[in-house]
């Protein structure tokens, strides 16, 4: 954008150019949670404009984005305002710069030898915890850091935070809640699966699920919490930790009370050199001024201590070219684009490609052919394009094809979905995925059937489905390229293997739409053969604890499938466990099994928690609000609007002694 200068000097431009920039980004990054520039780049833009205010202090408003802490609290919960500010940390992006920050650190205390408590930083959000007398009262989000959202009931749901401390003491305790990487992917498949927008990274996911109004939700979401911070404190931030811990609360393992610069540095390179170990995101490292007496002589800015600093890992972003967009055929048929990148390196691999989902995510970063583009390798290890940083005048738009590339028929796309799909029952690319899906660890584990031999197999017509499999000969292997005796026998024994696997995994094998692992194990156990999975209604299938409205259809609808049936048929004359060796009992036999429950107010008798353990042990659902499907609600004490709400809509309503009745 051409700079005006007509109006007025261009160091007032740039500044007010910089403060709508960085709005604009702290807008999307705290309230949107949608960012589109890295941490870096924003720290840059904010550093720019605090040079040029320091230069110019003339030129400093009070709305400037470096006079407050950080972005604006969410509408839709309660505020808490802090009694000691959420500060945030000064970052150091270099050795350098973590000599300058200890350089200043002895100098204002007056001695050299200081000691350093070194933690890692997770990358999720804060949280502060309020316990009054041992029992948790509030959980508060950081906010701008004056002011904070109140997050209580979904904080309460976070495992690793107790609800009671070991010790009856008022206190509140700060920390990082996160998601761990693996639950992260569950979570993006599952939202892939639904056809819901994947998170761009745990921390987004972390923070888009404390900020969900349903705390239901949010449950179901395995977050996580590291305390490093509390009040009233001890002498030493080492003593906080371990007195965190003592109280019942996780902090993190990997730390070090260091004695020496040296030893933070060591830190710093260790972790920076083992980061991909952990099964959490950090991006960086925390040194703290052990003594917290010489952590009140040092003070605060009005954004951070100065006796804390955040040594910040090097990016694992870069940018590059876009080449070009190219089509791939998934199992279920999904047209998936995936960039073709100028090579780049990026966290010590070179990329070439990277998956842009669907055609809305191009539609939305406005992604055109021979675009520069920032790309980002996070914890989904799989690089993804973060957004477009220069449009070049040759620059070629990008349509999705109407036919299929690899068999051409013509493609559809559902209503509610952002992909366009590859009907064709022979799509030969569908069998291909379809094959390697089945193969794969995950499901049948099938070590050695890959790609090129799976390519081999459909081209010669040797595979129409995975049943197949199961007839192949050792002559008809040896017969493909690159297959010896010995490698032909070897794969044989790993398909003659895969018939005495779990009977979950060939639920999750055949590729029912929206079944994941996690769910083909809970439908294994709940119906424990093939025919009572072929045999439920939908309904039944609702009534499984998870397994929720559109997951049943799908589910439903595979069985009434001529070729499904055939397939499964083909599948259990070739051998393979159509049964689970263990069978949830049925739990059919409860007044509340199959029923919608609605809690409000407060128990007397019994926590939220144990009221939904009980309900849902005798096969019913806690649901958080109220609708026609609602079976009733229990009312406690100061029941609201939900009360109002079932009455209204002619609900039956129990009191807790008629709940506990019942139960
Ligand atoms: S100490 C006053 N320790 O990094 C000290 N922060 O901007 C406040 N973080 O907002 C923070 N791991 O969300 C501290 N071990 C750690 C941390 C940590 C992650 C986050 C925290 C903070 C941000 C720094």
């Amino acid at each position: 954008m051409p700079r005006r200068n007509l109006t007025g000097p261009p160091i007032a431009d740039r500044i007010e150019d910089l403060r709508n920039q960085i709005r604009e980004h702290e807008h999307r990054y705290y309230v949107l949670d949608q960012p589109t520039i890295s941490d870096y780049e924003f720290d840059q833009l904010m550093r720019e404009l605090q040079k040029l205010e320091q230069e110019h202090p003339e030129l400093v408003t009070p709305d400037s984005p470096t006079q407050r802490v950080g972005g604006e609290p969410a509408k839709a919960f309660p505020s808490h305002r802090f009694e000691r500010p959420m500060l945030s940390l000064e970052n150091a992006y270099s050795e350098e710069e973590l000599r300058d920050w200890h350089r200043r650190v002895t100098q204002l205390a007056g001695t050299e030898s200081v000691d350093y408590q070194t933690e890692l930083k997770i990358d999720g959000l804060s949280v502060a915890l309020i316990y009054e007398n041992g029992v948790l009262s509030k959980g508060v989000t950081r906010g701008d850091g004056r002011t904070g959202e109140v997050v209580t009931g979904n904080v309460r749901t976070i495992r690793s935070i107790p609800l009671r401390l070991h010790q009856e003491v008022s206190v509140e305790i700060r920390g990082e809640v996160f998601l761990s990487l693996k639950a992260f992917r569950q979570l993006n498949e599952q939202r892939e699966q639904a056809g819901e927008p994947r998170f761009a990274n745990p921390r987004n996911a972390a923070a888009g699920s404390l900020r969900q109004l349903d705390p239901n939700i949010v449950a179901r979401r395995p977050l996580d919490f590291y305390g490093y911070w509390i009040h009233p404190t001890q002498h030493l931030q080492s003593e906080n930790l371990k007195w965190i811990t003592s109280l019942g609360l996780k902090v993190n393992p990997h730390r070090k009370l260091g004695h020496s610069l040296q030893e933070v540095i060591d830190f710093y390179r260790h972790w920076e050199a083992h980061r991909d170990d952990l099964d959490y995101e950090i991006d960086g490292v925390v040194a703290k001024v052990n003594s917290i007496d010489l952590q009140a002589k040092l003070g605060s800015t009005s954004k951070s201590p100065r006796w804390a600093i955040a040594v910040k890992f090097p990016a694992r972003q870069a940018t590059t070219r876009l080449l070009n967009i190219r089509i791939q055929v998934g199992r279920t048929g999904a047209l998936t684009p995936v960039a073709e990148l100028e090579p780049v390196q990026l966290g010590g691999t070179t990329i070439r490609n990277a998956t842009l989902h669907n055609e809305d995510e191009i539609g939305r970063l406005g992604l055109q052919i021979n675009d520069r583009v920032l790309l980002e390798r996070g914890g989904d290890v799989i690089p993804k394009v973060v957004s477009v940083v220069e449009r070049p005048p040759d620059r070629v738009p990008f349509e999705m094809p109407s036919r299929c590339p690899v068999c051409g028929s013509k493609v559809y796309r559902e209503e509610g979905e952002a992909v366009r799909r590859c009907l064709s029952q022979t799509c030969p690319a569908k069998l291909k995925e379809s094959l390697l899906h089945w193969a794969s660890r995950r499901a049948m584990k099938i070590d050695g059937l890959g790609e090129r031999l799976v390519d081999q197999l459909v081209a010669r017509d040797l595979v129409h489905d995975v049943s197949d499999l199961y007839h192949l000969t050792q002559a008809q292997l040896e017969e493909l390229e690159r297959m010896g005796p010995k490698s032909a026998e070897n794969l044989i024994r790993e398909i003659e293997a895969s018939r005495s696997l779990e009977f979950w995994r060939l639920l999750f094998g055949i590729g029912i739409r929206h079944v994941g692992e996690r769910t083909a194990q809970i439908l294994a156990r709940h119906f424990g053969s093939i025919e009572r999975l072929e045999q439920a209604s939908q309904e039944e299938l609702e009534r499984v604890y998870e397994v929720g409205p559109k997951l049943a259809e799908s589910i439903y609808q595979f069985f009434r499938q001529r070729e499904n049936r055939a397939l499964i048929e083909r599948l259990r004359r070739a051998g393979l466990p159509m049964a689970a060796d263990i069978v949830e009992e049925p739990k059919a036999a409860h007044v509340l099994a199959g029923k919608t429950i609605v809690l409000t107010g407060t128990l007397e008798t019994m926590t939220r928690d144990e009221a939904t353990t009980l309900i849902e042990e005798r096969g019913g659902r806690v649901t958080a609000s109220v609708s026609k499907k609602t079976g009733f609600v229990v009312a406690g004490r100061d029941a609201g609007s939900k009360l109002e709400k079932a009455q209204k809509l002619g609900i039956e309503i129990l009191n807790e002694q008629q709940f506990r009745a019942m139960l």
